[in-house]
C-alpha cells in the first residue's frame, strides 16, 4: 500500500521561510508585488485567482487583481500588460488561463517581460529551460520537483513517463525530469498502447485531465506516482488517477485534492519573490 505524497503539507512548511524572505525585501523598502489578470468569468479561475490573492496576503506580498470582461480586446489587455510592465511595485505577472476564445494565450505570455513572467509560460523563460539554464520555472513542474525532493525520490538513471504534453505541465515537467537525469517517455493523447509505456515507469506524472484514466493496472509495482489532473466531475474533483487501485500498487502517490495544487500556489509564490529579489539586487 503507497504512502501519500502530501503536497499540502509540504507547500505549509515552505510559507514561514518564504514570508521570511518577503520580510526582508520589504524592510529593503522592495517588497515583493504579484498582479494577477482574469480575464472573463470562468468559475474555476475565480477560486485560483482569490486563493492566489489569499496567499500572497499571508505571505506579506503585496498584490493587485484585474478583472476585465470576457469581450476584452487584446489590444486593451495589452496595454494592462504593458503598465504592470512597467510598475516598480510589481515583481509578477500572471494571466489567469483559459482565456476566452478570441485571445490568443501564446501573444499574451510574449508580452509579459520575462523577468516578471513568473509563469515561466513565456519563450525567453521556456527556452532558459530548454538549454537547461535557470530562469524562471513554470510553478506546477517545479513544485513537482520539489516535492519529489522533499521525499527523497531518487531521478537520476530512473524512467519517467510524462502522460500529456501541454506547454504548461507535460512539456516543461518532462525537461525538468531530464535535467534531473531522468530517462523521460512523454505520452500523449494519440500515444498507441499507454499501458505498455506507464508499466515501465519508476516515476509516472499524469497531466492529461481525464478523470480516472490511470488505474492500477498501469502502474509497476512500487513505481512513484504524481496526479496533476484536477477534473470537476459530478462524482466530484477528480484526478487523472484512479486512487484506491492505484495505491496499491505504488510506494509514492499525491492525492488529489491536497497533493499538487498546494505545491503550484506556493511556488508562484516562490517565483515572485525570487523575481523581486533580482530586482533588489540588481
Ligand atoms: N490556469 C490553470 N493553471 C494555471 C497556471 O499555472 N497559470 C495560469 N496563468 N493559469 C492557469
Amino acid at each position: 500500500m503507497a504512502e501519500i505524497l502530501d503536497g499540502k503539507q509540504f507547500a505549509a512548511s515552505l510559507r514561514e521561510p518564504l514570508a521570511q524572505r518577503a520580510a526582508a525585501l520589504t524592510a529593503r523598502g522592495c517588497r515583493p508585488g504579484l498582479a494577477v489578470i482574469r480575464v472573463g468569468d470562468d468559475p474555476a479561475s475565480e477560486i485560483y485567482v482569490r486563493n492566489k490573492a489569499r496567499m500572497c496576503q499571508r505571505l506579506g506580498l503585496f498584490s493587485i487583481e484585474l478583472h476585465l470582461p470576457a469581450e476584452t480586446s487584446e489590444e486593451r489587455l495589452f496595454e494592462e500588460i504593458d503598465r504592470l510592465n512597467q510598475d516598480e511595485r510589481i515583481h509578477g505577472i500572471l494571466v489567469q488561463l483559459p482565456l476566452p476564445p478570441h485571445l490568443d494565450e501564446s501573444a499574451v505570455a510574449e508580452r509579459i517581460a520575462p523577468r516578471k513572467d513568473v509563469d515561466g509560460f513565456g519563450s525567453c523563460n521556456l527556452g532558459m529551460l530548454l538549454k537547461g539554464q535557470s530562469g524562471i520555472l513554470p510553478c506546477t513542474p517545479k513544485g513537482i520537483l520539489r516535492l519529489l525532493q522533499s521525499a527523497g525520490v531518487a531521478l537520476s538513471g530512473k524512467r519517467a513517463v510524462v502522460v500529456g504534453r501541454s506547454l504548461i505541465v507535460g512539456k516543461p515537467t518532462a525537461l525538468l525530469l531530464m535535467r534531473e537525469n531522468a530517462t523521460v517517455t512523454v505520452c500523449h493523447s494519440r500515444t498507441e498502447n499507454l499501458r505498455e509505456h506507464t508499466l515501465q515507469a519508476d516515476l509516472l506524472v499524469s497531466a492529461v485531465g481525464r478523470p480516472e484514466l490511470i488505474d492500477g493496472s498501469y502502474i509497476k509495482e512500487g513505481a512513484v506516482v504524481i496526479d496533476v489532473g484536477i477534473n470537476r466531475t459530478e462524482r466530484g474533483l477528480l484526478g487523472d488517477v484512479h486512487f484506491e487501485s492505484a495505491a496499491q500498487k505504488a510506494s509514492l502517490i499525491t492525492p488529489v485534492p491536497g497533493g499538487v495544487g498546494p505545491m503550484t500556489i506556493i511556488m508562484l509564490m516562490e517565483n515572485t519573490i525570487e523575481a523581486a529579489e533580482l530586482a533588489a539586487f540588481k
